[in-house]
């Protein structure tokens, strides 16, 4: 971690107003470029983009997804080299079916969507593995080996304890121990050993269960008869109801086998991509680990994004040895979900079989687990049971590289009532959001206690409170904060995920991109995307000189043509930030 390297301090850039332009906003002395949008050709025979839906499944297989989030810079090789050449790693979280196809999404006269357009949808979901190299200023592709696609149909391998078990049992896997692709890929992180870590988000809208009975590892999580996109018909695994025609084996533990963290190995194009159970099934939004130390457990900290759900964090059984760690530390160890107490305390609390205050409380409850898998395939209910604090949709989380802190973005919560706040939680309802520190009881990872509080309240002036303990200003006016991350100097960046009539018709403008020094409490706006989009996932490269930004779904309700212009289709693309002189960014 290196400081400031020159003498002025941090943020020395003048804060861009909120603006509505279709286009992106940097301070002066700023350069901001557009690459890798949706479309771009990565594998052979590199099929080009084609402006007005006109790519194939077969061409969407070998380019990059639509609607970009979450994103990893790996370097390739040390030094000033690793900072002009590497993997960038990408999450693709849903799709427009709008702008994917000619004439938009179609559906047959015996009521099935076409084949082609549903195998163009599950190919333009998952996940990028990008090559990248910069000459001069310019990031552009490398059509190598590392190149990569991963989709809604990838095989997977599943790990940890539901690995194997009757729940996970599929027609395609009789033995429970492989799925078919990751769905609704949101925020993202690495592991300490050089791994992505991917999170399965809104998954549940891609499946339908048309039983009577819902069985409660679908219905807790929203499966119902209806479903996003319509996969199902087509592509009998999204159909988790009973069949009479399904003597061969069937469908319905399908869901089970999503909802999870899954690890990609980006140094290896030819390894399964695989599903860690041990860190528990939910609506996960992102991944970030506490600051490891030697010898030590790790701590993975992580939000499942839905009004009212919780914080959680893995302790892995195993210690931390750097050169020795490796995927197999997330197969075994403690899934914890918090509890945030009005007195600033809090603590966590273990979702563990063995664990004998769970027992009693799930006992107390009439709530019967039959195991550990079964405990993971019902994360949910089981932190129901513990005693877990409902949070305000808890986002991306990030740690502070120097003293550890974590923090969690909580977007909103309109539908938090007036009377039923507490202090982690405090308005009601929450329309704007907040975000949330905490700092582990002696600094340890394996701590079960926490101290933690406000870091801000995001909103207009009249209703906000900035992280100075004042009201934010021009300067920092936010709200539904979503992606956050901690860049090597310990800035803080803060994404906004506005919508519907507080994107159109507020007071904050186009989605935006803030940073904080946690430090001096200054907050500044420093980026302002483009109409209709959303500004999530951010990381760079080593030496602080390149930011990369990600841009999803400009134009989502029309008026937008970014970044192509002169009227083209909007695509998701990432946002190549640098400083005109060349110097650290936010500095
Ligand atoms: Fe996919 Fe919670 O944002
Ligand atoms: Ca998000
Ligand atoms: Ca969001
Ligand atoms: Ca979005």
């Amino acid at each position: 971690i290196t400081g400031p390297v020159h003498g002025r301090g941090t943020l020395n850039f003048d804060a861009v107003p909120v603006g509505r332009a279709d286009t992106i906003v940097v301070p002066d002395g700023y350069r901001a470029e557009a690459a890798f949008a949706w479309g771009e050709p990565l594998r052979a025979p590199f099929p080009a983009y084609l402006d007005g839906g006109l790519n194939s499944a077969f061409d969407q297989r070998r380019q990059v997804g639509q609607h970009h989030d979450g994103v990893h810079y790996f370097p390739l090789g040390f030094g000033t080299q690793g900072s002009s050449h590497g993997l960038l790693v990408m999450n693709h979280e849903y799709i427009d079916p709008q702008t994917l196809h000619p004439d938009g999404p179609t559906t047959g006269a015996d009521g099935r969507r076409p084949l082609e357009e549903i195998d163009k949808e599950i190919a333009a979901h998952g996940v990028s593995v990008i090559e990248i190299a910069r000459r001069g200023r310019q990031w552009s592709i490398v059509r190598g080996a590392w190149n990569r696609r991963i989709t809604g149909a990838t095989p997977m391998r599943l790990s940890g304890p539901v690995r194997g078990h009757a729940l996970a049992r599929t027609r395609y896997s009789p033995d429970g121990t492989r799925t078919r692709g990751t769905l609704n890929n949101c925020a993202s992180g690495m592991s300490p050993w050089g791994t992505y870590l991917t999170c399965e988000e809104n998954w549940a809208g891609y499946f339908v269960n048309r039983d009577a009975a819902i069985p409660r590892e679908h219905a807790r999580y929203g499966i119902g008869a209806g479903s996003r996109y319509g996969w199902e018909s087509r592509r009998r695994r999204f159909d988790a109801s009973t069949r009479a025609d399904d003597a061969a084996g069937d469908f319905r533990n399908n869901p089970n086998t999503y909802g999870w963290v899954v690890e990609i190995d980006p140094a290896d194009p030819r390894a399964m991509p695989v599903k860690r159970t041990a860190l528990g099934r939910f609506g996960h939004e992102g991944i970030v680990f506490g600051k490891p130390r030697l010898g030590r457990p790790l701590a993975f900290y992580m939000g499942d994004d839905a009004t009212g759900e919780y914080i959680y964090k893995f302790v892995t059984r195993d210690r931390y040895i750097p050169g020795l760690a490796r995927g197999e530390m997330l197969d075994h160890g403690t899934l914890y979900a918090a509890r945030f107490d009005d007195d600033g305390r809090g603590e966590w609390l273990a979702l563990d079989i063995h664990d004998p205050a769970f027992r009693a409380a799930a006992d107390a409850a009439g709530v019967h687990f039959a195991d550990q898998a079964d405990v993971l395939v019902n994360t949910r209910l089981a932190a129901d049971v513990a005693g877990a604090t409902p949070m305000d949709r808890p986002e991306w989380g990030a740690v502070d590289p120097r003293s550890g802190e974590v923090y969690f973005t909580l977007t909103n919560n309109g539908a938090r009532a007036p009377g039923d706040t507490d202090e982690a939680n405090p308005r009601g309802p929450n329309p704007y959001g907040h975000i949330i520190t905490f700092r582990e009881d002696g600094g340890r990872n394996e701590a079960t206690r926490f101290e933690w509080d406000l870091f801000l309240l995001a909103g207009p002036p009249a209703d906000s409170v900035a992280p100075d303990g004042g009201s934010l200003d021009a300067d920092n006016i936010l709200a539904s904060p979503d992606g956050l991350w901690f860049d090597g100097n310990g800035l803080l960046w803060i994404q906004t995920d506005m919508s519907g009539s507080q994107l159109a018709q507020g007071p904050f403008g186009n989605n935006q991109m803030l940073v904080a020094d946690p430090r001096t409490r200054v907050l500044k706006r420093f980026l302002v995307g483009p109409v209709g989009c959303e500004v999530t996932g951010v990381t760079g490269t080593p030496d602080g000189r390149t930011l990369f930004v990600n841009i999803q779904h400009p134009g989502e309700n029309g008026g937008s043509d970014w970044p192509d212009g002169n009227g083209a289709r909007p695509r998701s693309a990432t946002v190549v930030v640098t400083r005109e002189d060349g110097g650290v960014i936010g500095l």
